[in-house]
């Protein structure tokens, strides 16, 4: 049985620092905000704390963790080899919302891996994030800070509603900027392969690399029986327990097609100043040209949708463009890929 915690909501300041710097050094768990989402860190190196997260999250033992530094003298220990585009990138966009997958060092726990022989890590720009690394003093392994399945954290308060009683505590760094999880990009291949869309866009990426693959997982379903190169895009994943449909179409052509299915628990996510059509009960998520706001609240609107009953969601389907192909990433998972388009 998990073990119960009375789980500390923390201010970032010294003792609030100082408390969560010794949970971490103990080998407990800790939500800590960065500018993307909250992570669930534990101190890297030690194989237990990193099992723990497995089992707070509910998370499937076979997706891998991502590894959290402070400074670049901290990359060395945890990789084989810098690949020089891997170094470029990291000149150019650390701190920041980018992963990198390089080859393991041996002092990483396969645990954090998964198994796999690769490991990914990010440096943070969120000042609490980059304070609280320094002071626990090792690397933090930290998926999103949610239950495994349920939309990603970006309050101290999405995080106590998945994990009070089930982790040490919540270090509060008020909401993220960003809103959605880092860019991960594969650097052990011959050419960089995009693995998950996120604040640091594919043009941001080829500006640096010249070259840039994207995985398919990114905009498609993987096939029966395919292997996932980044297993975290297998799972549904984001999630509100009502039902999701994305919707294509102009805001007439979105308005006329929810207004046809208005019912008991029938809701539209839309966006901004495209409500008044509407004829069913909506929460915006930013506007149409707007892919940054959109990804500042998705996660938000997911979990409010959850707590106003929704049953069923027809989202307005963001442009899949800069930040947007982030936004379209998430909320293609959260409707089990099913998407409408309309002429
Ligand atoms: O912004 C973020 O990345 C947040 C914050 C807390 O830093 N973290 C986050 O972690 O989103 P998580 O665990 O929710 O997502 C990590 C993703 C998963 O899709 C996982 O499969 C992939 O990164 N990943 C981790 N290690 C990998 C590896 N060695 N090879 C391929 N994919 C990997
Ligand atoms: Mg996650």
């Amino acid at each position: 049985m998990l073990t119960q915690y009375q789980t500390l909501l923390l201010s970032p300041d010294e003792d609030g620092l100082a408390a969560a710097a010794s949970l971490l050094q103990a080998g407990e768990l800790v939500a800590i905000p960065t500018e993307t989402v909250y992570g669930l860190a534990a101190n890297a190196f030690d194989e237990q704390a990193v099992g723990r997260i497995f089992e707070a999250k509910g998370r499937p033992q076979d997706n891998p963790l991502i590894v959290h530094i402070a400074d670049f003298d901290g990359l060395e220990q945890l990789v084989t080899a810098v690949p020089p585009r891997a170094l470029a990138l990291a000149k150019a966009y650390w701190p920041g919302p980018l992963t990198m997958i390089f080859r393991r060092s041996r002092l990483v726990p396969a645990a954090v891996s998964a198994g796999l022989d690769t490991v990914a890590v990010r440096m943070p720009s969120h000042p609490v994030a980059r304070q609280i690394i320094r002071a626990a003093g090792v690397p933090l392994a930290a998926p999103s800070a949610n239950r495994s399945g349920s939309p990603s954290p970006t309050t101290a308060q999405h995080v106590l509603a998945d994990m009070m009683g089930r982790i040490s505590a919540v270090l509060d760094g008020g909401e993220c900027e960003v809103g959605v999880e880092s860019t991960v990009v594969d650097m052990t291949g011959e050419v960089p392969c995009l693995l998950r869309p996120g604040g640091v866009t594919p043009e941001m990426l080829k500006a640096v690399t010249g070259e840039l693959a994207v995985n398919a997982a990114v905009t498609e379903q993987l096939k029966q029986g395919e292997t996932a190169a980044s297993p975290g895009m297998k799972y549904k994943h984001y999630s509100p327990q009502a039902k999701v449909t994305l919707v294509k179409g102009s805001p007439r052509a979105y308005a006329e097609y929810v207004n046809a299915r208005q019912g008991d628990g029938v809701m539209a996510m839309c966006f901004d100043g495209e409500e008044a059509l509407l004829r069913v009960p909506y929460i915006t998520y930013g506007s149409r040209e707007d892919p940054l706001e959109q990804a500042h609240r998705v996660f938000d609107v997911l979990r409010r949708l959850d707590e106003r009953h929704a049953r069923q969601v027809y989202c307005a389907c963001p442009s899949a463009h800069g930040v947007g192909l982030a936004v379209y990433n998430r909320l293609l998972r959260a409707a089990g890929f099913e998407v409408i388009a309309l002429d």
